[in-house]
């Protein structure tokens, strides 16, 4: 079954709890939390005060995505700060291993993130320890970008990968999830969806979430 995770880097930072209360009271199922720094990405988003005032009102889980260089110099603190996912991208982390370990040791599920241009055979070595893979499709930065077709491939190959090895990490896709790209993201493979414009853009937070939520599910009973 598809689930969906709202990102906030969409959300109205002026009245953030309010928004934050119409995911709680939708049918989302956890709450996506875009960091950034500048380096890593081109843009800086959300630092821990505000991961910190989330957490305090959130009733989902916080699934923390780190666009920051060094993201291994901060696992303790997003731990601290309520993060209960938490995934780092490969391009950022020469030693993913070892990061990986450190954010299962402190009690988080752990994922691996890969950029549209980064090859999901890359994964080989890391695969069966991670608890997710999250592939971008769209270069990270920005929310409201134009989904980039090429990443149902990779989904599709990484859906394969999992179904020949036994193993059991999710397929989460980030960027361009909406109405019309959600039936054939989900036919590829992936269950976990974020959607920031599709759910904060226009409209109704909890209408647009179970729209959104609807399309994905009525795609899995097409599914090939
Ligand atoms: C992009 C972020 C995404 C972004 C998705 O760098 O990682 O999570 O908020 O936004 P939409 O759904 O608008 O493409
Ligand atoms: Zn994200």
């Amino acid at each position: 079954m598809p689930l969906i995770a709202p990102s906030i880097l969409s959300a109205d930072f002026g009245n953030l709890a309010d928004d934050i209360d119409m995911i709680n009271r939708s049918e989302a199922d956890w709450i996506h939390c875009d960091i950034m720094d500048g380096r890593f990405v081109p843009n800086i988003s959300f630092g821990f005060p505000v991961l910190y005032a989330v957490k305090k009102i959130a009733k989902k889980p916080l699934d923390v995505h780190l666009m920051i260089v060094e993201p291994e110099k901060y696992v303790d603190e997003f731990a601290r700060a309520g993060a209960n996912i938490l995934s780092v991208h490969l391009e950022a982390s020469p030693h993913l291993h070892r990061t990986i370990y450190a954010i299962k040791e402190k009690g988080m599920s752990a994922g691996v993130v890969l950029n549209p241009h980064t090859s999901v055979s890359l994964l080989e070595n890391i695969i069966a320890d991670v608890d997710l893979v999250l592939l971008m499709s769209v270069n990270p930065g920005y929310g409201g970008q134009k989904f980039i077709p090429g990443s149902l491939q990779k989904v599709k190959t990484l859906a394969e990968v999992r179904e020949s090895l036994g193993l059991s990490f999710r397929i989460e896709i980030d960027g361009g999830v909406a109405l019309d790209t959600v039936g054939d993201i989900v036919r590829a493979g992936a269950e976990l969806l974020v959607a920031g414009n599709a759910v904060f853009g226009k409209g109704d937070v909890r209408e647009n979430a179970k729209k959104l939520l609807g399309a994905a599910r009525s795609a899995t009973l097409t599914r090939v």
